[in-house]
């Protein structure tokens, strides 16, 4: 496809969406919110079929529901901003043009749940967003006092573990303790931070709940697919025509996916970053980006014939040895040896065979892993190894 005709055809797909980044009443949407009963927001959520845009795609109405419904007076609300997946940079774009409706969103799920204090865990390297976003949130605060909304929230900086954006190690960096993960159960709508019943949403998620209630739930249902409902926003990289942050309808083909970013030379796609899948060229048209198919938290990076995708699985093997807590053994030992596997098979000290008991081990830390982080190394490396395996020796 020539240049124009990608930018045109990439602005009629912007098109069909236009939620995140549009200018909208935001105060508005926070009054109509409080003037109904909070169960009909939770409805609404529920109706709209959001699932969360953090990566693990949770029915979001279902988890408010499960925070409104738990005992305890005091809940809380935490927008999870610690974007720390490689390739991913679409929560910072969101929350320094939208902050308005990212807090918004807090506010109504503050209303929803019966939540009365809220925090932004904010990445440690955005720095810039800080004290704009605490201004922010004072604003707010001032505005949920006016309209009789009883919660306040504020901003929390995290310090830089990739892990700490797990929502269990996110309670506990916020607490001042080690970044590591919880056993679960119980799950933070029952006990989350500081034992409160606790929602945690991604940026995202949080914006698009302030666009349901402003669009109403159906107008949401209308994009995307039957299990990937609404707009995806995703941060483009790697050997990309254009690169960026872009917000798409759920449910494309990676194929009209590469068309609008990518070229004939396009090899592969990682979608979901490090801890995601690579699809090759030849699963492009028959795979859907959503739910249904490869789910992402919007990172997608395209690679093309001069990428070695033996040093692509080594950078992503490297990250997951550097930043695994190391509380649990299968991961923590698991993340070395399979960086330790490709290698010897890259010198000759190990034959190609290797990949299949390394593959096996994958597997294993994807069973015995007690959080995401070990859990989904089996998704970049089984993918690479299974697809880019002639890569891998030479
Ligand atoms: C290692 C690891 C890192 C994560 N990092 C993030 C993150 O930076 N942002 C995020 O929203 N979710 C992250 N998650 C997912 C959260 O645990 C949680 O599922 C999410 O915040 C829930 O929000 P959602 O339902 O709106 O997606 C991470 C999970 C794991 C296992
Ligand atoms: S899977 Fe990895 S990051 Fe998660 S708790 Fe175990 S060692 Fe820590």
């Amino acid at each position: 496809m020539k240049s124009g005709d990608k930018s045109k055809r990439l602005k009629e797909f912007e098109e069909k969406v236009n939620l995140i980044f549009r200018e909208t009443d935001c105060v508005e949407v926070l009054k109509k919110a409080l003037r109904g009963d909070p169960r009909a927001i939770i409805k609404e959520i529920i109706d709209s079929g959001l699932r969360g845009r953090g990566g693990a795609g949770f029915p979001t109405g279902i988890k408010w529901k499960g925070a409104a419904e738990a005992a305890g007076g005091n809940k809380c609300v935490i927008c999870n901003a610690d974007e720390g997946e490689p390739g991913t940079f679409k929560d910072r774009r969101i929350l320094d043009e939208q902050p308005d409706k990212v807090i918004a969103g807090m506010g109504i799920c503050a209303r929803a749940i019966g939540a009365t204090e809220g925090y932004i865990y904010l990445r440690g390297e955005y720095t810039f967003l800080f004290s704009k976003l605490s201004a922010k949130c004072e604003a707010w605060n001032a505005i949920f006092k006016e309209k009789g909304l009883n919660f306040r929230t504020s901003v929390r900086s995290g310090s830089g573990a990739y892990v700490c954006g797990e929502e269990t190690a996110l309670f506990e960096s916020m607490e001042g303790n080690r970044g590591e993960p919880r056993n679960k159960p119980p799950f933070p709508v029952t006990i989350g931070y500081s034992n409160l019943p606790t929602v945690i949403n991604n940026v995202e998620t949080l914006a698009y709940t302030t666009m349901i209630i402003s669009d109403g739930p159906e107008s949401f249902k209308s994009i995307g697919t039957k299990d990937s409902m609404g707009g995806k926003v995703f941060s483009v990289s790697g050997d990309a025509s254009v690169k960026g942050v872009f917000e798409l309808p759920l449910g494309m083909t990676l194929q009209e996916f590469v068309d609008l970013f990518g070229d004939s030379d396009t090899k592969a796609v990682q979608v979901g970053g490090s801890s995601g899948t690579c699809v090759p060229r030849k699963n492009f048209a028959d795979t859907i980006i959503g739910f249904e198919g490869v789910p992402t938290g919007g990172s997608m990076m395209l690679f093309n014939s001069s990428r070695s995708m033996y040093h692509v699985l080594k950078n992503y093997l490297e990250f997951f040895e550097e930043e695994s807590c190391g509380q649990c053994t299968p991961c923590r030992v698991g993340c070395q040896q399979l960086l330790k596997g490709i290698e010897a098979i890259r010198s000759g000290e190990r034959p190609l065979s290797y990949l299949e008991r390394l593959r096996d081990l994958a597997r294993v830390m994807s069973i015995a892993s007690k959080c995401g982080l070990g859990q989904s190394l089996a998704n970049p490396f089984n993918s690479i190894t299974q697809h880019f395996r002639e890569e891998i020796c030479y």
